[in-house]
């Protein structure tokens, strides 16, 4: 069943949380997922959606000031943790090496994982795609409760979508590596979704900023369900 998970980001407190998930009906035949800010989780939760945070620290607990464990999703009754976003590696600093501490103890606590990868702009301008794609890999293991989201840095945000030709090559490369669904993310909308949802090989999206309007997301996961 395809996986459509909406990154809202730094979007969306208690309010527009509930009022969201108040008004999603997820369509059948999809597993939707949403991911609010840690301090809407718990209002999202009570709604009945599936729910992942946006990322999740290795350590049960700790003198880690501003990270959140898995121990302390699992027992709001989040089932899963975005990881490795290209956000968290551009602006705070994350690595493979923390990518890694950080899937393989939510995973080992129970929870599901998105793990992402993917180039930047200058790394395709340089052709070095699959470099960067082995390399962030290469500290993920197969498990069933993972999955990988091949986000291209330069479709993040910006509009730019990779073509489905580009989506397929990637998707084919990491599946080469790791035998694990991978879903596709970077300005995935209703109107490009069902294409780049019908590629071999993509499994389901990560969805940012079309992820806050309950319609388009709801469009974007229909578009899933006709390609299962
Ligand atoms: P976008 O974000 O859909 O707004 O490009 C995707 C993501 O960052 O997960």
């Amino acid at each position: 069943m395809p996986l459509l998970a909406a990154n809202w980001k730094m979007y969306k407190g208690l309010r527009e949380t509930g009022e969201f998930c108040a008004a999603f009906r997820s369509p059948a035949g999809v597993d939707a997922v949403v991911c609010p800010p840690f301090v809407s989780l718990s209002t999202a939760v009570g709604s009945g959606h599936t729910v992942f945070a946006q990322n999740v620290h290795w350590a049960d607990e700790g003198a880690f000031t501003g990270e959140v464990s898995a121990p302390m999703l699992l027992e709001l009754g989040v089932a899963g943790a975005i990881v490795g976003h290209s956000e968290r590696r551009r602006y705070f600093g994350e690595t493979d090496d923390t990518v890694r501490l950080r899937v393989e103890a939510a995973l080992a606590a129970g929870l599901r994982v998105i793990a992402c990868v993917g180039e930047l702009e200058d790394e395709r301008e340089r052709g070095e795609t699959e470099e960067v794609l082995r390399r962030q890999v290469s500290v993920l293991s197969r498990h069933d409760a993972l999955v990988v989201a091949y986000e291209p840095g330069w479709a993040i945000g910006t509009g730019k979508t990779a073509t489905p030709e580009q989506a397929r090559e990637a998707h084919a490369f990491i599946k080469s590596l790791l035998d694990t669904p991978v879903l596709y993310g970077g300005s995935v909308k209703p109107e490009n979704a069902e294409e780049l949802l019908a590629q071999p090989g993509v499994d389901g999206a990560l969805v940012g900023g079309a992820s806050l309007d309950v319609e388009s997301f709801t469009a974007i996961c229909r578009a899933a369900a006709a390609n299962p």
